[in-house]
């Protein structure tokens, strides 16, 4: 059985398909991420299996239980920590756990211990009764972890859980997610818009855009699957004409005075390719990343889908001015 399946699962808001018949499954102890730019339909995915929307079509399975015929089994069954923050400022950390652990009813004489049980596992123990206002940004994020984690739910669904957070810290709490599949055995289902996020954490992949799955494997065969490796060339006056005849370039993508080109064989092609290019300043190879996978089925970087941006990240940005 798969902890998580679903069938064409399908959201529509009036003329927007969000969710695009998104079919999945997903095994016991497993990180499965979804990846995605804004507006790809990620968090009205796992709002879905979290029963907290309505398909408009298709089904999912949930624990083994149907998010339509069954949505109080599901939602015993799951931990949702959300895309925004939401634990109370003006509490400490120790009692929005409370809080959270009276509300998903854990029975009283087990609450003081799965609090320390959670806080011990996200390292905030000797913060715990500060007040959350004097949390870091990470310390939050850990905290929100932790809570999610106190009904002992067997799968976690985590929303963009290091959004506008720094790479160290964002690093800090996949350490933490890691820890938690080791040792509680919890299956996770983790969105997120950073390449580097799923590469690292997760052990299979949807790439999602536009609502619809484009790709699915472990990243590693994501990644191998395109082949070849990735040049990038600086060079002021580009031949692109010629480049572009080269029948052993794959792709080619001109970004500013640089230009990537993914070759077979480029240690084979390297001298062609730099005698056809113009005024080359520098060369650089590389192995294929995320990026390059989803450049490769989308016809976009991931990057440039950010612009528009969410309002969260807007937020932060404005904070940091
Ligand atoms: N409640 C809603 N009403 C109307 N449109 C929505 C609603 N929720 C999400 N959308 C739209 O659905 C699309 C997918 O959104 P979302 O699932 O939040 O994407 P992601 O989490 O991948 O950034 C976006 O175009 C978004 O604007
Ligand atoms: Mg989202």
């Amino acid at each position: 059985m798969y902890v998580v399946e679903t069938n064409n699962l399908v959201k529509k808001f009036g003329q927007l398909t969000a969710v695009n018949r998104i079919s999945l499954k997903i095994n016991e102890g497993e990180i499965f991420g979804l990846l995605g730019p804004n507006g790809a339909g990620k968090t009205t995915t796992l709002s879905m299996l979290a029963t907290l929307q309505k398909p408009t079509s298709g089904n999912a399975f949930v624990g083994g239980h149907s998010i339509i015929t069954e949505p109080l089994k599901v939602r015993k069954s799951i931990g949702m920590v959300f895309q925004e923050p939401s634990s109370d400022d003006e509490l400490t950390g120790k009692d929005n756990l409370y809080l959270h652990a009276l509300l998903y009813g854990v029975p009283k004489h087990l609450i003081s211990g799965r609090i320390k049980e959670a806080l011990e596992l996200v390292d905030l123990t000797n913060r715990q009764n500060e007040m959350v206002r004097r949390y870091s940004g990470g310390m939050r994020r850990r905290l929100e972890l932790a809570r999610g984690l106190l009904h002992e739910p067997k799968i976690l669904f985590l929303d963009e859980p290091t959004l506008g957070l720094d790479p160290q810290t964002r690093v800090h709490i996949w350490t933490y997610i890691k820890k938690l599949v080791k040792e509680r055995k919890v299956t996770i289902i983790v969105t997120t818009h950073y390449m580097e996020e799923a590469d690292e954490l997760c052990d299979r992949v949807a790439i999602v855009d536009r609502g619809r799955i484009v790709a699915l494997d472990a990243p590693a065969k994501l990644k191998r699957a395109l082949g070849g490796d990735v040049i990038r060339l600086k060079v002021s006056n580009p031949n692109m004409a010629a480049l572009k005849k080269l029948k052993f370039v794959k792709r080619i993508k001109k970004d500013g005075d640089f230009i990537s080109l993914s070759v077979n064989d480029s240690g084979t092609h390297l001298q062609e390719i730099l005698k056809k290019a113009g005024k080359v300043e520098s060369v650089e190879s590389r192995s294929p990343t995320l990026d390059d996978v989803f450049l490769h089925y989308t016809g976009r970087e991931i990057r440039d889908t950010e612009a528009e941006g969410g309002w969260f990240e807007r937020m932060i940005a404005s904070r940091s001015r």
